[in-house]
């Protein structure tokens, strides 16, 4: 058996390019047999960002709502919220004592904030911000992980978290299961509305979460280029088509380039069957987050459960590290 463990922060609500980035690929792991998973809604992670409180419990339970709806087995495997294991912070800190200054400077949750926000404005960073990869550490190594399914942009956090984990095994001898990242080449970048990726501190992101209605104003406004409605267009240009691309088969994808090519066809028309294409895509997905956002008690009966197992194995883990600094 493999574990294999990843995380989501709940700074906001689910959009396309996370299920199709993270959520689905990392269920589909979760589907073989050999894996034992533990997926989780990093909601401390959250607090170096997102200061409402009522925002976070919003975010939280459509986090855990959309792991659920898109296909999660909660009972086979195991799913909780971070901050229910207290167990994380008491392990981030040991681990904090055995993490160098420079390897934190170097990490880029620190190094991206301080490039947008100037060298000269560090007061404007908090601590938790700056030891963010200590807390995602102690994530993963408390639970003995095996593999941790993550985007490219967290390489270095669990570059950092070997390295953490190495210099305490180092230090007291093997303590730790040194984790292995699971960065899927092939993943493709959801392209956004403006074509960058799909973000959400661009404004650039698709909620399927939301009512048709909405979901297809969302849509209308793709940026598109202002080719005339007759004349022919260039599918490999467009965002519209970048889309669809990702969500079609082969026979629909090649039918709507000729569409593109054959002119008298209109971005709007695209965007339409986009449209059409998503909803016929994600209509069990959709109809069934909305039926957990309206009954969050189901939803946090499943994380409580979860909570008790993750509880559970972490305890384990702890006795190992607390017998090695001498508090047992
Ligand atoms: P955002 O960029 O909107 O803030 P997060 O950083 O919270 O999203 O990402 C959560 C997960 O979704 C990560 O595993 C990340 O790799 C994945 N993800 C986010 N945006 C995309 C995208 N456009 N394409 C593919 N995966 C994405
Ligand atoms: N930092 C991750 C992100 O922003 C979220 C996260 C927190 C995580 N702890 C983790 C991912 C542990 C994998 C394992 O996407």
């Amino acid at each position: 058996m493999a574990r294999i463990l990843t995380g989501v922060q709940s700074s906001g609500k689910p959009h396309l390019g996370n299920l199709l980035g993270a959520y689905l690929p990392a269920i589909e792991m979760s589907k073989n047999p050999k894996n034992d998973s533990f997926f989780f809604i990093a909601d401390l992670h959250s607090v170096t960002t997102v200061t409402d409180g009522a925002e976070r419990k919003e975010n939280t339970l459509a986090t855990a709502a959309a792991w659920i709806a898109a296909g999660f087995d909660t009972d086979a495997n195991t799913f909780y919220r971070q901050s229910r294991v207290p167990e994380v912070c008491e392990l981030a800190w040991y681990l904090s004592c055995f993490t160098p200054i420079p390897m934190l400077e170097n990490a880029h949750s620190y190094k991206d904030k301080l490039d947008k926000i100037g060298k000269g404005k560090k007061s404007a960073i908090n601590a938790g911000l700056f030891s963010y990869p200590v807390l995602m550490a102690a994530d993963i190594i408390g639970y003995d992980a095996d593999f941790v399914p993550v985007g490219k942009d967290q390489k270095q956090h669990l570059e950092i978290t070997r390295d953490i984990a190495y210099a305490f095994n180092h230090k007291y001898g093997e303590t730790f299961v040194i984790p292995e990242s699971k960065i899927d080449e092939q993943l493709m970048v959801i392209p956004g509305t403006d074509g960058n990726k799909m973000s959400k501190s661009y404004g650039n992101t698709i909620d399927i979460f939301q009512t048709d209605k909405a979901l297809r104003k969302n849509i209308m406004a793709i940026v598109t280029d202002s080719t005339p409605l007759e004349e022919p267009k260039n599918p490999d240009t467009c965002n519209v088509f970048a889309l669809y691309k990702i969500l079609a088969d082969d026979e629909q994808t090649a039918s709507l380039r000729q569409k593109y090519l054959g002119g008298n066809y209109g971005y709007g028309h695209a965007k339409q069957e986009l449209f059409e294409l998503l909803v016929e895509k994600f209509a069990g997905i959709r109809e069934q987050f909305d039926y957990l956002i309206n009954n969050p008690s189901e939803v946090d009966d499943k994380l409580v459960v979860g909570e008790e197992k993750a509880r559970d194995v972490i305890s384990v883990v702890m006795n190992r590290v607390r017998g090695k600094l001498g508090f047992l």
